[in-house]
């Protein structure tokens, strides 16, 4: 395997961005080549089968673009289909969850653990049940309004306002001290949740699923020595759109943003 080549990352619309501002912050030399699965969001909804052959799918082709590694930086995708998937690739995988949960638990000081996440990675209790394991009192909440809204950059409406406050208000409740952003899409949502929730930590799994990432090209020696070419944005549904609700989240252009049809690579 060649050091120069990029990291695959995935979600299933804009937010496993909040991922790649974290691979530029932490692994600039990496160049990434990310996929939107925009034609199929949200995921938040969908059947661990579906989820699995989704990754399937987007695992194949990130290999076929010459990927070292693949980020899931979707925690619906870490979810439901890393723990099936991770056994059918010989690609390392590295998913969201397991860089959540240690994160919080470091972080936490009564163990009074919020996870607020898709309808999927909710009803899998992935997050629950590790961060149970370890004596955590965990809080669990779906927030199906939230990607949809995010998508559609409604940050300040009286929708997201209302939406925070029917997810967030039994949490505010019950005391939680510490708060996983258990979507890739939810750090975009990072000053609206601070503002409602009061003193309180949050945690974007991201940044250690990240540094776990340098960590394994570290061990494999496939760190890049500096970046080659610039990032790859794919998108399976509008890729215009997809650009521009990237750049508006980001704050800054995509580089290049082309259209992928799944069914056919
Ligand atoms: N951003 C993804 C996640 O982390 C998926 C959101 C969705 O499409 O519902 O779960």
């Amino acid at each position: 395997m060649d050091r120069c080549a990029p990291l695959g990352v995935y979600d299933s619309g804009v937010g496993g961005l909040t991922v790649v501002r974290e691979i530029r912050r932490q692994l600039p030399a990496e160049q990434i080549i990310y996929l939107a699965d925009s034609a199929r969001l949200p995921y938040g909804d969908r059947t661990p089968e579906e989820i699995q052959l989704f990754a399937r799918q987007i695992i194949t082709f990130l290999r076929s673009r010459g990927v070292k590694m693949v980020v899931m930086a979707c925690n619906t995708s870490s979810a439901l289909a890393l723990p099936v998937v991770r056994e059918e690739f010989s690609l390392p995988l590295v998913g969201m969850i397991e860089p959540g949960v240690k994160t919080a638990l470091k972080m936490s000081g009564e163990g009074k653990i919020g996870v607020i996440a898709t309808q999927g990675t909710i009803d899998s209790d992935a997050y629950g049940r590790i961060l149970r394991k370890h004596g955590a009192q965990v809080y669990s909440q779906a927030c199906p309004k939230f990607v949809p809204l995010i998508e559609s950059g409604q940050f300040n409406s009286s929708q997201m306002a209302q939406a925070i406050d029917e997810y967030l208000g039994p949490l505010r409740a019950a005391g939680v001290d510490t708060l996983i952003y258990g979507c890739t899409h939810y750090p975009f949502l990072d000053s609206q949740v601070r503002a409602y929730m009061g003193e309180i930590k949050t945690v974007d799994p991201a940044v250690e699923a990240v540094r776990q990432a340098g960590r394994s090209l570290a061990e494999m020696d496939l760190l890049s020595p500096g970046k080659k070419g610039r990032d790859l944005f794919f998108a399976t549904g509008e890729p215009e759109e997809f650009a521009k609700r990237g750049a508006r989240l980001l704050g800054q252009e995509l580089d290049w943003v082309e259209h992928v049809d799944l069914t056919r690579v």
